[in-house]
């Protein structure tokens, strides 16, 4: 980072190079230095870097027409990935849902809020507003998308402004809350969602929020067989809505277009972000099933709700573009196969005595670190295990994603690998090298 410098970074503390150029799984610096891009930036970027026909149709978008106001037109593009996102989504989105197009994940979030909220208002249940949701969960950091959320040290500083409206425990086998094992668990942490349901203020309860794959906060945790489906059955049968957070599992992740299409569940609302214009343009959605809508289709007819950019022409462009991409590239077809071949890069990493994980789905993965690999003790907070990993990474020219948390929101660590869906056999031989070689470093071995 410069010493002089106009933007307000992320940490004063740390330096950060300048990126100057994309190519593939790369990312290559002012200074010339190239880095293996394992991260995809925080699981965005599923196309890879520098495709030059995504700019190229961002710039007809913008020739075209560049901006419109959701209050006056509907744009070609906009319609376009519309129909696209609901052909990709569970069958009660497909006749008669809708998508409302946001600048980004959390818009997305808070957008499913109000949304919830004002289709029980659609339904003459004025005290429905709750949304429930995890602990140990990330929605964004906008103040409701933060309320929902369960991310002990994001929430800390922001307590006093946030509603509480009741987290539920996290699904998480490699550290269970109630120290039970599947399946002999009978799936507690799902039932922990029925008990909200025992108390006086079931009545006030809106909608139930969820992100099917736990990304950062947890590390990429997987629930067992029977969770989602579990979860879909008590929110319907409360009469609450279901909604998925698939900002970083949607537009195909975890090897299906969203994560909850492993274990056939319908929620009524799916939220996207990150991959669904893999970085080229800031785009987000919110999926909304055929029932919602008809809500307001039937009822007032407007949502009071809106953004400025919302559904913005050149976003969508984006977001059609990558989406072309992905099908002529036939890469949703390729996220099982490099998962299988970072996985077995990483399978020597698994019998280390501090690696006590390494969990995922497609091209998601977790690894997590910890001190006693009999018990899953992790590291105390202070020892900074993850960020150690990440920078014997960066020095190995190799970018990870790491976080500290997964145990108790503030102990255990962890890295995130979520590569563009293009990476190569070898550039996966690479990745599991700078791992093993972080790994050595890190822990002395
Ligand atoms: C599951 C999930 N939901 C919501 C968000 C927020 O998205 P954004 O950062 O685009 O606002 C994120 C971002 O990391 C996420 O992982």
């Amino acid at each position: 980072m410069p010493t002089r410098s106009g933007l307000f970074p992320r940490n004063f503390k740390k330096s950060f190079p300048v990126a100057s150029r994309g190519e593939g799984c790369w990312i290559i610096a002012e200074d010339g230095r190239r880095f293996l891009d394992a991260s995809g930036q925080a699981a965005v970027v599923s196309i890879g870097h520098g495709v030059d026909e995504i700019g190229r149709a961002m710039a007809e978008q913008s020739s075209q027409i560049a901006f419109a106001h959701t209050s006056q037109f509907h744009t070609a593009p906009a319609e376009r990935l519309a129909e696209r996102l609901l052909a990709m989504a569970p069958p009660n989105f497909r006749n008669g849902g809708r998508v409302y197009f946001t600048s980004g994940g959390s818009e997305a979030t808070e957008t499913a809020i109000k949304l919830a909220r004002q289709f029980h208002l659609e339904n003459g249940q004025q005290n429905r507003y709750r949304v429930l949701s995890r602990r140990q969960s990330y929605h964004g950091s906008t103040l409701g998308a933060m309320s929902v959320g369960g991310n002990v040290a994001r929430r800390a500083p922001y307590e006093p402004l946030l509603a509480e409206w009741g987290h539920i425990a996290p699904c998480f086998c490699y550290h269970c809350p109630f120290e039970k094992t599947f399946p002999e668990c009978e799936l507690a942490c799902a039932e922990d969602l029925q008990t909200q349901f025992g108390s006086a203020r079931k009545t006030d309860i809106a909608a139930f929020i969820f992100e099917p794959v736990v990304g950062a906060t947890l590390g990429v945790a997987v629930p067992p067989e029977g969770y989602a489906a579990r979860i879909s059955e008590i929110c319907r049968s409360n009469g609450i809505l279901l909604i998925a957070d698939e900002v970083m599992t949607g537009i195909g992740r975890t090897g299906k277009p969203f994560a909850v299409r492993h274990w056939g569940v319908e929620p009524d609302l799916i939220l996207v972000g990150k991959g669904i214009a893999s970085g080229y343009a800031p785009l987000g959605a919110v999926l909304v099933s055929a029932r919602v809508v008809e809500a307001f289709e039937r009822g007032s007819g407007a949502f009071t709700h809106g953004f400025t950019y919302q559904a913005h022409p050149v976003s969508t462009a984006a977001g059609n573009a990558v989406l072309d991409y992905l099908e002529a590239h036939k890469l949703y077809e390729r996220v099982n196969a490099a998962g299988q071949n970072l996985r077995g890069g990483l399978a020597p990493l698994e019998t280390h005595q501090n690696i006590g994980d390494v969990r995922g789905l497609g091209l998601l993965f977790g690894i997590e670190f910890v001190k006693d690999k009999s018990t899953g003790e992790p590291f105390p907070r202070e020892q900074n295990i993850a960020e150690k990993i990440r920078q014997a990474c960066l020095e190995e020219n190799v970018l990870t994603y790491p976080t500290q948390g997964c145990v108790d929101g503030l102990r255990g660590d962890h890295i995130l690998l979520a590569p563009p869906f293009t990476i190569s056999p070898d550039q996966c031989a690479l990745v599991a090298r700078a791992l093993r070689s972080a790994v050595a470093k890190v822990f002395l071995d």
